[in-house]
């Protein structure tokens, strides 16, 4: 479903160049639920966000469906990002907008009529557990709940690529477990593709098909032993 290859981005700062991605060729199947692991730095975000049309790299091609779809730009640019939702590091919720109306924004982004936006929200949030949440302030809900209404929010414009950054690393155990079963049975219910960036790979991977793993802005090889990566990999011990 998605082809990376040969992805490259260079940030230039003021103490020189940091190489977040070099070379970096992988691929997605439909349906699947890919882990992409990787130390604190190793890239791990940036690649999401090319992934997901927010960054533009320097070389390399994203194809969706064999599609380049770093030459796509205007209206066809707006509705690919429609087709893949992003859970970002961090749940990047409105505080001045209640749940619901959080959930809408894509909705009201993409010009749907209030009260549509309003229904097709407020089935996301039924769906992720938060009928009783809805007209709460983001400052009045747990890290759980914030999560939640995240994915609620990734998930209203039905993509075909759910993509989460560190959905977990902010969460106790338990509410993490809760929130990796809501990913696993979306998944399991749609269909949708999901890629899961993070460190937690002991955690994470219960749920994933498949991984990659990034260091230095480097994917590891097909067959690359994840222990032992980890062990050998800078910042592994903040992995649990
Ligand atoms: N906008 C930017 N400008 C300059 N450097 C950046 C920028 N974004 C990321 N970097 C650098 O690129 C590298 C990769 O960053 P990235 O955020 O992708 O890492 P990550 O794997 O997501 O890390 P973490 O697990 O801590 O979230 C880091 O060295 C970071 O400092
Ligand atoms: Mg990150």
């Amino acid at each position: 479903m998605i082809s990376v290859r040969g992805l490259s981005k260079t940030f230039y700062t003021s103490s020189g160049p940091v190489h977040a991605l070099d070379n970096v060729t992988f691929s997605v199947n439909a349906g699947e639920v890919l882990g992409i692991y990787g130390p604190s730095g190793a890239g791990k975000t940036t690649l999401l966000r090319c992934l997901a049309l927010l960054e533009r790299p320097d070389s390399g091609e994203i194809l969706f469906k064999d599609e380049n779809v770093l030459l796509v730009s205007g209206e066809k640019l707006r509705q690919l990002r429609m087709k893949i939702g992003v859970v970002f590091q961090g749940y990047n919720l409105l505080f001045s907008r209640t749940a619901l109306r959080n959930v809408m924004l894509p909705l009201e982004i993409q010009g749907f009529d209030r009260q549509e936006a309003c229904s097709l929200a407020s089935t996301a949030l039924d769906m992720v557990g938060l009928s009783h949440r809805k007209q709460f302030m983001p400052s009045h809900l747990s890290g759980g709940e914030k999560q939640r209404v995240a994915i609620a929010r990734a998930l209203v414009t039905e993509p075909e690529v759910l993509i989460l950054d560190e959905p977990t690393s902010a969460l106790d155990r338990r509410t993490a477990e809760s929130i990796l079963e809501l990913i696993q049975a979306i998944n399991g219910r749609t269909g949708i593709t999901v890629l899961i960036v993070t460190h937690q790979t002991e955690l994470v991977g219960a749920i994933c098909n498949r991984h990659i793993y990034i260091n230095n802005g480097v994917l590891s090889e097909p067959g690359f032993d994840l222990e032992q990566g980890l062990q050998a990999a800078p910042g592994s011990g903040e992995t649990t």
